[in-house]
């Protein structure tokens, strides 16, 4: 007697169900697929109790036929493609014919559809042996009801209702973000939720991805977003990345999508983190929308059951190509943007943005501070009063540029409390954070001299001695060699005292004392070996701030302007090595609703 037993058709679709449909949210990802699969424009969904009650997918598509109904519902069974080849360069959505047979072995299906070759439309239920004739203009309407009514184990694994509406929602948003060229429309237990226009066909694509990017991931993300559109060969990668003042705690507004389609890749997720370490402090999170396309032949998209997951044929070239179009995006000093080299669109960052990132409501109390700060350093920059601010604007600029094309930055006209730089360039105002982008431009100079070789030392005439602990002393004999790599040359002038002899030369104007100490406490906490493979960037990170500018060093207007001009021409500029800001702007047009003024 063998214990061996087929399984009934039931339970096998049941198990397989398991794999596709783990919540209502991915019941909802495979109708929309099929919606636009199907050459939907407009898509309609209706949710009840977070999708378990009800699911309702209504597009405007091609509709099934009448006799396709019944096999839309059994299994390995697709209309979208017939053989291995096809297989291997899908371009649809769909291609396993088994999303409507897994949900149908755990759910109350119903289809009802009219093709344009019929009179009118059909219903199949899937507790039905037979289609029903059925109202409907056109299209498909498809209904899923009571999710796991026959599998009350998984029903158990489902979350409150309002966790699984918002993975719904997760799922149209992309949906929606890939699609900008289909309405959505989305309500829960009756009330609206989204609506989203599609964008005309006519015109430039990007414009109407930029509206749609803006419907989902709404207004205080934009400003600071850099588009881009990098090919390489077959490949292309454009959408938006967000610069560094803008970041997440989490990674919630990473959205990537291979040929369309959304997913979470190892891959791709760790050359966009490798494309922001360097501006973006450890514990943030990077925001963007990027579409990557290639010859569907190059990628798998058959290797996971819910299609997140994709295998690259070409997974060193794809992760290169990714890292480097996005560093290179992130990267792109201010003034590229106006250079003749096709012009990446820069959204200015706009000082109104950082305050209301900072929590502030303006016009509430709690950007009272904020605007009286916007408001003073008008103030010090309108010592010129009585002269109205175009033509104060020309002789500025005229007075200091003979080539006639106003810096981007334009030039410093004072020092705020010894803190900030402001300058006036042809939008109005801009803020510059002294330290922040003096201490930015350094550590790119480090990274490039020491990239270069060894970066250019200064000797010192006499040596700098400096009192140390013993764990200072041990340091400096174990790591001398890094720190002589580094351009600073150290060795012991007694038992608890130290002289350096040489010092960076990009570093000559800061407090050598202070770099030393905190270059010490960081090479303490690592091994000595290969410090400065796995550290280097850190480290000169500490030099570069020891070197910076202070607050309340006084400078001349001319200094000034080389800082400016150095800002202007550094890469990663706009972000301190902390990924805060290092300047903003303050358009005229926002000083003026500042004070109330219409223009
Ligand atoms: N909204 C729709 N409009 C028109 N046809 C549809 C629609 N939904 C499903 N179909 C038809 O039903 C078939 C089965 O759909 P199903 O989602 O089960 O499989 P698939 O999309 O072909 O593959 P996959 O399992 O990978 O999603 C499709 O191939 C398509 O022909
Ligand atoms: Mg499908």
């Amino acid at each position: 007697m063998g214990i061996i037993k087929p399984l009934p058709d039931l339970l096998i679709s049941q198990i397989a169900a398991g794999e596709v449909v783990e919540r209502p949210a991915s019941v909802l990802k495979e109708l929309l697929e099929n919606s636009l699969d199907a050459g939907a424009t407009r898509i309609d969904v209706q949710l009840e109790e977070g999708g378990v009650r009800l699911t309702r997918v209504t597009d405007d598509g091609a509709g099934i036929a009448p006799e396709d109904l019944p096999l839309a519902l059994a299994r390995h069974a697709t209309s979208k493609i017939g053989s291995l080849d096809d297989l291997e360069r899908v371009a649809s959505y769909g291609f396993r014919g088994e999303a409507l047979a897994s949900i149908a072995a755990v759910a109350r299906v119903s289809i009802t559809s009219r093709h344009a070759s019929q009179a009118h439309a059909f219903r199949l239920r899937s507790d039905a042996d037979a289609a029903e004739p059925a109202a409907l203009a056109g299209g498909t309407v498809i209904e899923v009801a009571d999710l796991y009514f026959n599998t009350p184990a998984r029903r158990k694994f489902l979350k409150t209702e309002a966790t699984e509406f918002a993975h719904c929602d997760e799922v149209l948003r992309r949906m929606a973000l890939a699609r900008p060229d289909v309405a959505f429309s989305l309500s829960h237990n009756a009330s609206a939720k989204r609506r989203l226009a599609a964008s005309p066909d006519a015109g430039d694509a990007s414009e109407g991805f930029a509206r749609r990017a803006r419907d989902i991931l709404g207004e205080e993300f934009f400003p600071h977003a850099r588009a881009l559109d990098a090919s390489a060969g077959p490949l292309r990668l454009s959408g938006l990345a967000a610069l560094p003042a803008y970041s997440r705690a989490g990674r919630d507004e990473q959205y990537f999508f291979v040929n369309g389609r959304f997913v979470r890749d190892k891959l791709l997720t760790h050359a966009a983190r490798q494309a922001w370490a360097d501006i973006l402090h450890g514990q943030r999170h990077p925001a963007y929308v990027l579409f990557l396309e290639l010859d569907p032949a190059g990628v798998d998209v058959n290797v996971h059951p819910a299609k997140t997951e994709v295998r690259f044929r070409d997974a060193r070239g794809i992760h290169q190509f990714v890292f480097h179009a996005l560093q290179r995006t992130l990267a792109a000093p201010l003034s590229a943007a106006e250079g003749s080299a096709p012009a990446t669109p820069v959204f200015v960052p706009s000082a109104f943005s950082y305050a209301r990132q900072a929590g502030f409501a303006v016009g509430e109390p709690a950007a009272r501070p904020y605007l009286d700060f916007a408001r003073s350093a008008f103030d010090a920059a309108a010592a010129d009063a009585d002269r109205p601010y175009s033509t104060m604007s020309a002789q500025a600029v005229g007075s200091r540029d003979e080539e006639g094309a106003a810096p981007r930055l334009g030039y410093a006209i004072a020092q705020l409390h010894g803190v900030y730089v402001l300058a006036q360039n042809a939008a109005g105002l801009i803020l510059v954070d002294m330290h922040a982008a003096h201490e930015r431009i350094l550590y790119e100079k480090l990274k490039n001299s020491l990239d270069a070789g060894a970066p250019a030392t200064q000797s010192l005439l006499v040596p700098l001695l400096l009192s140390a602990s013993e764990t200072e002393m041990a340091t400096a004999g174990e790591q001398a060699l890094a720190l002589a790599q580094l351009g600073i040359a150290i060795a012991a002038a007694g038992p608890r005292e130290l002289a350096v002899r040489s010092l960076p030369a990009l570093l000559a104007g800061g407090n050598p004392v202070d770099l030393v100490r905190s270059l010490l406490k960081d090479l303490a906490e690592h091994p000595a070996s290969r410090v400065l493979e796995t550290r280097r960037n850190e480290l000169l990170a500490t030099m570069a701030c020891h070197g910076a500018v202070r607050a309340h060093r006084q400078l001349s207007l001319p200094e000034m302007d080389a800082l400016l001009r150095q800002m202007e021409e550094t890469e990663r500029a706009d972000q301190c090595n902390h990924g805060r800001p290092t300047w903003v702007q303050l358009s005229m047009p926002e000083l003026d609703k500042l004070f109330m003024r219409g223009r």
